[in-house]
Formats: C-alpha cells, structure tokens, sequence
C-alpha cells in the first residue's frame, strides 16, 4: 500500500490541547489541536466544495462529498480524522439520502488507516464509533439502510413529532433509537444538540451537512470550526441553481453576515484544507437560543417508535 504524503502545513493558528495522533496520523495530517470539554459541546463542521462553491453535483450517483474532491485520499483522511475524535456525527436526511449506504465512522470513509483510528479512540477514552445522528422532520426513512441496521454503530434519529409517527415500524438492533426533539415542523440546532447531549456525554461534536442542516447552526451560532475542503474544480451551475453552495434555505449576508477566521491552511496537491473559527455569537447581532431546551422523549416498541 502506498502511503499518503504529507500534508504541507502552509498557516495554523489552532488553539487548544493537541490531540495525541499516532506518528503515521500525525505525518500526514501534522498536529490537531482542539479545545478542552467545556459547558457545551465543541462543534465542528466538515465540508468539501468546489472553486465556484458546489457542494453537490446533484447528479444521481455522483451527489456526495467525494464527487467534489474527486474521492481526493487526503480529504477522505481529514473526515476520518475528524471523525475519529468525534462523539457524535449529526447528518440531515438529505445527505444520507444522496449516500445510503454511508456509515459515519473514521473507518468506512478512510478504511486504509482504520486501526490508527481505532488506537485514536481507544487513546481519548471514547466508544469505538461516534454516535451517528440523522435528523429529519418528515421521519421518511428506509430503516433498513446500514446507518440504522449494523447492530455496531449507534445510532440516534432526531425528529419531529409528526415525524416520529411516520417513521416505518422496523425492528431495528439495540444500538438505534429515535427520539421527538421538538414540537415544530422544523427542529432548531438547539434542539438537535439537546437531544444529542441527552444520549450521553458528547465533548465533540461533528456536523457533516448538508446545507440545510449546517446553515441551522451557522444559524444559531453554534459552529465553531468549519473545516472546508477547497477542491480544484469547476463544477458549474444551470440557471435554476439546483446546485447547492455550502448553506442552504437561510440567509446571512448582507444583514448579519458570519465572519470566520482562518486557522489554518494544509496543502495537498492542488486541494486546499482550511479551518475557520466562528464566534460564539456572530457580530453580536444573533443571541444563542437557551441551551436548555426541553429533554427530548424516547420511546422504543419492538415494532419501531413511537412520541
Ligand atoms: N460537499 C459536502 O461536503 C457535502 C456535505 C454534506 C452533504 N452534501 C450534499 O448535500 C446534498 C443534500 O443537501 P441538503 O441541504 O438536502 O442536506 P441536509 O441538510 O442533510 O438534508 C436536508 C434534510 O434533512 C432534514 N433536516 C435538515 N435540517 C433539519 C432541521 N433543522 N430540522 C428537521 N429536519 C432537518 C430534513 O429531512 P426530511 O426531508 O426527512 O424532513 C431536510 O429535508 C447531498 O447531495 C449531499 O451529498 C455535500
């Protein structure tokens, strides 16, 4: 097997305990550094886009992440590093529906360095898989994908109470479960985040998309690093625009424009990997809603679940 090359490491500015990578992570990837646990979760967002900003080809079987970065071995190495120190990795529906068959675990996306991987865990104190969380308002899944049936990952699904009652009656292993999070027809970032908080203790959380969900967090200002891959492609748009950038269904700009700051830039060929931060609160114009949000209700039958 050929090993990965290093990245360059062109800028970092992260802050933070350095996560302690094996020396095969950390020739590759240099060092992580993140902060320690706090009152709330660290939330971290991973994306790949293109030079003109798709996020998605939208094409039937070429609409995920890989299709951006052209299935780029570095970038597959950063998901998985990021999940690898994740305790829970949140999906909208929508992304697992453009990759059913997906798992969100350090090894399904980069399975070349899955023991490191698992070293990595097993080094921080964390469960072999983070909590893999798909949200979804409508509740139209197909249960049996692997994300709910592999009986080894956890797994939570996020709903709504209309959602919760139209969710398939599956049999599914012990490691899945649904829980109501809000009464709405749409959940907020604090009710997803309530939720993934009330299923055990979650130091890290990861945001995989897609842009709808992160632009709820974004939103309500909870994502604090985004880690963007910046691939060095043009993919191009149609005038209907049906490809989506990296936030979808909210607006920012020019009102109450978010304004990160770069923390750090690795080079891999001619892909860019970059972090920025995000305050807390951007420019003070968006108050976080109360962290307190009602606990979530879980209920489990033997034929599905239940509000
Ligand atoms: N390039 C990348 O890095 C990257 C990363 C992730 C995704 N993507 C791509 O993005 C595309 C999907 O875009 P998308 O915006 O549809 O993705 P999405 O945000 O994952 O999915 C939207 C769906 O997720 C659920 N959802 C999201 N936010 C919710 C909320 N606040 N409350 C309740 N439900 C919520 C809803 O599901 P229901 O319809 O079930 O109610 C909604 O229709 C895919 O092609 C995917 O491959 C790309």
């Amino acid at each position: 097997m050929r090993s990965l090359r290093p990245l360059e490491v062109l800028f970092d500015r992260s802050r933070g305990r350095r996560v302690p990578l094996s020396p095969a992570l950390a020739r590759v990837y240099g060092p992580l550094r993140l902060p320690r646990p706090s009152r709330r979760p660290f939330v971290l967002g991973n994306f790949a886009s293109t030079l003109d900003g798709v996020v998605s080809l939208n094409v039937p079987g070429a609409s995920g992440g890989g299709d951006i970065t052209g299935f780029e071995a570095h970038d597959r190495l950063v998901m998985g590093l990021l999940r690898a120190v994740a305790d829970a990795v949140i999906v909208g529906a929508g992304t697992l529906r453009a990759v059913p068959r997906h798992l969100w675990t350090a090894e399904h996306v980069f399975p070349r360095m899955c023991r490191e991987f698992a070293e990595l865990r097993l080094r921080l104190g964390k469960p072999a898989f983070p909590l893999n969380v798909v949200v979804t308002a409508r509740g139209n899944l197909d249960l049996t994908l692997p994300v709910f049936s592999s009986g080894a990952v956890p797994v939570l699904i996020v709903t709504t109470a209309r959602g919760a009652g139209r969710l398939p009656s599956t049999d599914l292993p012990p490691t899945a479960r649904a829980v109501v999070a809000g009464r709405s027809d749409r959940l907020t970032a604090t009710e997803v985040l309530a939720a993934v908080r009330a299923a055990g203790r979650h130091d890290v959380v990861l945001v995989e998309g897609g842009p709808h969900l992160i632009g709820d967090f974004f939103g309500e200002g909870y994502l604090d690093d985004l880690f963007l891959t910046l691939a060095p492609q043009i993919a191009g748009r149609e005038a209907s625009g049906k490809r989506p950038g990296l936030v979808a269904g909210r607006i920012f700009a020019p009102d109450h424009p978010l304004w990160g700051t770069l923390v750090g830039v690795r080079r891999g060929g001619s892909h860019l990997y970059l972090r920025f931060g995000f305050p807390e609160s951007p420019g003070g114009v968006h108050t976080r809603p109360s962290k307190t949000a009602t606990p979530p209700r879980t209920r489990r039958t033997a034929a599905g679940f239940h509000p």
